[in-house]
């Protein structure tokens, strides 16, 4: 199968360039350990020292390495369609306080940006949620009804500000998007400061357990000892009585960035139509880029990524007449029962250990308002959002997961970059040739509880549908929560 063109990396990442911090290379005491650079990471640490606490931010691959990193970066508390959801379920206070809870973090984003000039390229836009076959008109119509009742900004509109037909949408006002690597570059910055220590390609692998401190083991000889740890990757590395995995489902996008040769317009999109598509602006200096993305579906459920890809490829040149591709990447977030993310202590009655996690792909604006509650639970101050978004609170029952079905293969002779599952002593197996030729056999185990992993040919990963581990054709640990490599097999 043809690659396709392109660079497969997140446009942002590509856009901001790297950022250069160094490893752990001595032991640490610190007040808090945040351990993730991402978007829930960075604000906690920078809340944290602007608290006066002495804070280490601790990332295990590049700052915004994760989802954060390849998101479609819009800063919007209209999370496709949910209020009407949440309000028949849960009622108009929860509905309400969920609607809060986004636009409080969007503000606190925003204002972090102005007051450390962080230049991210936030501006504030218009969200919409169209349909353009008009068989969702009834239930926009239906979510513009909970926004009345909950008193949201927004509602029905026929029309939109680009040159793209839908039969229907449903806008929310003063909503915002901004460049997510970028915005992660500065809170460093100002973490750096306000006197934190920022600490890269180091992961988090263990805990000693002290009365009243943690020792955390890593990658390297060196530890960390804190009173506390906030555990913002993304999936927690550290789950008791498996709850979180339990508990959420990874689902994976793919987005694209198409260069265009006029700017987008205005506003930021999301189809209710299956395939969903989302999409926006941005650019790249003066060159004008469009965002487009969808084809979600549950992490390494073998769908072709490769075909996913094509399918917004061709979205994108019958609906905008783009056929230039700049890059192409996939990312994942995890998804709750109740659609509100999992924010507070890991299990209940731990002190030392907090969590965020949960964000049902839609984390970059409430992810100020997590941060904000984290570091008040650590200081020990009152937050009206720690029951509401506690990992402890009751949750819906679980419809439940589905099998994952297995397809058994023996292996053929692969192209560079082609990856194929096969089994030898009755476990799974793979087998993978890498650009230089060679080909590596790993065990398809998980690491990290013993799920099997997928081929994903996009990216030439394996991913976990678990809880979305990602490892690289050879075995080598992208992203957690796994921290050890897949088991090399010796197929001689
Ligand atoms: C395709 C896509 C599009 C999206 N679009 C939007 C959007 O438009 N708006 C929106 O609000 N949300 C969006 N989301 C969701 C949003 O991106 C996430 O909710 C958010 O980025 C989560 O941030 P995080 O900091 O919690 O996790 P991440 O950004 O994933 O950060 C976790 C970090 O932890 C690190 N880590 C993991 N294990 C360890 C370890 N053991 N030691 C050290 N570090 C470790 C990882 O390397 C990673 O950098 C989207 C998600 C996807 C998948
Ligand atoms: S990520 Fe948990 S089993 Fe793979």
């Amino acid at each position: 199968m043809s690659r396709l063109e392109g660079s497969q990396q997140s446009f942002w990442k590509t856009e901001a360039g790297p950022v250069h911090y160094a490893k752990l290379s001595k032991d640490l005491e610190v007040d808090t350990a945040v351990i993730g650079g991402g978007i829930s990471g960075a604000l906690t640490a920078y809340l944290l020292a602007k608290a006066g606490r002495s804070v280490a931010i601790v990332e295990a691959r590049d700052f915004s390495a994760g989802s954060t990193g390849g998101t479609t970066a819009k800063l919007s508390s209209q999370h496709q369609l949910i209020y009407h959801e949440m309000l028949q379920r849960d009622g108009l206070d929860v509905a309400r306080k969920f609607y809060d809870a986004n636009e409080e973090g969007r503000k606190l984003i925003e204002s972090i940006s102005k007051e450390h000039n962080i230049d991210c390229d936030f501006t504030e836009e218009d969200a919409y949620v169209f349909t353009q076959d008009g068989s969702h008109t009834e239930s926009l119509k239906a979510e513009a009804q909970a926004y009345d009742e909950i008193g949201i900004d927004g509602g029905m509109t026929n029309s939109i500000p680009i040159d793209f037909d839908v039969s229907s949408a449903l806008v929310m006002r003063k909503q915002a998007q901004f460049q997510p690597v970028k915005f992660i570059h500065g809170l460093l910055k100002a973490i750096e400061e306000l006197g934190g220590k920022i600490i890269q390609h180091t992961r988090y692998m263990d805990k000693e357990e002290h009365d009243d401190y943690l020792v955390l083991t890593t990658n390297t000889p060196y530890k960390i000892t804190c009173k506390q740890v906030v555990l913002a990757t993304l999936f927690p590395v550290e789950d008791p009585h498996s709850f979180y995995s339990n508990t959420m489902e990874p689902m994976s996008s793919h987005l694209t960035a198409f260069e265009s040769d006029q700017p987008f317009g205005t506003g930021v999109y999301i189809g209710q139509d299956e395939p969903r598509r989302t999409f926006r602006g941005a650019y790249d200096g003066d060159q004008p880029i469009l965002i487009v993305g969808g084809n979600t579906h549950r992490t390494g459920n073998k769908s072709s990524t490769i075909d996913h890809y094509e399918a917004i490829r061709q979205f994108t040149k019958a609906e905008f007449g783009l056929t230039k591709m700049l890059a192409y990447w996939s990312e994942h977030d995890m998804v709750t029962p109740d659609r509100r993310p999992f924010i507070g202590p890991i299990e209940e009655g731990n002190d030392k250990m907090f969590v965020m996690t949960g964000y049902n792909k839609w984390g970059l604006a409430v992810a100020g308002t997590a941060a904000q509650l984290i570091c008040d639970l650590i200081e020990g101050k009152e937050n009206s959002y720690a029951e509401f978004l506690s990992p402890q609170r009751d949750l819906p029952k679980k419809e439940e997961k589905e099998d994952q079905p297995s397809i058994l293969e023996q292996a053929k002779q692969l192209s560079k970059g082609e990856a194929k599952r096969f089994e030898i002593n009755e476990e799974a197996s793979g087998m993978y040739r890498d650009h230089t030729g060679d080909i590596h056999y790993v065990n398809l185990t998980c690491t990290h509880l013993g799920c099997e992993v997928k081929w994903n040919d996009g990216d030439e990963t394996w991913d976990c549908p678990c809880h979305g581990s990602i490892f690289d054709g050879t075995g080598k640990v992208i992203a957690g929560p796994a921290k050890d490599p897949l088991k090399q097999i010796d197929v001689s």
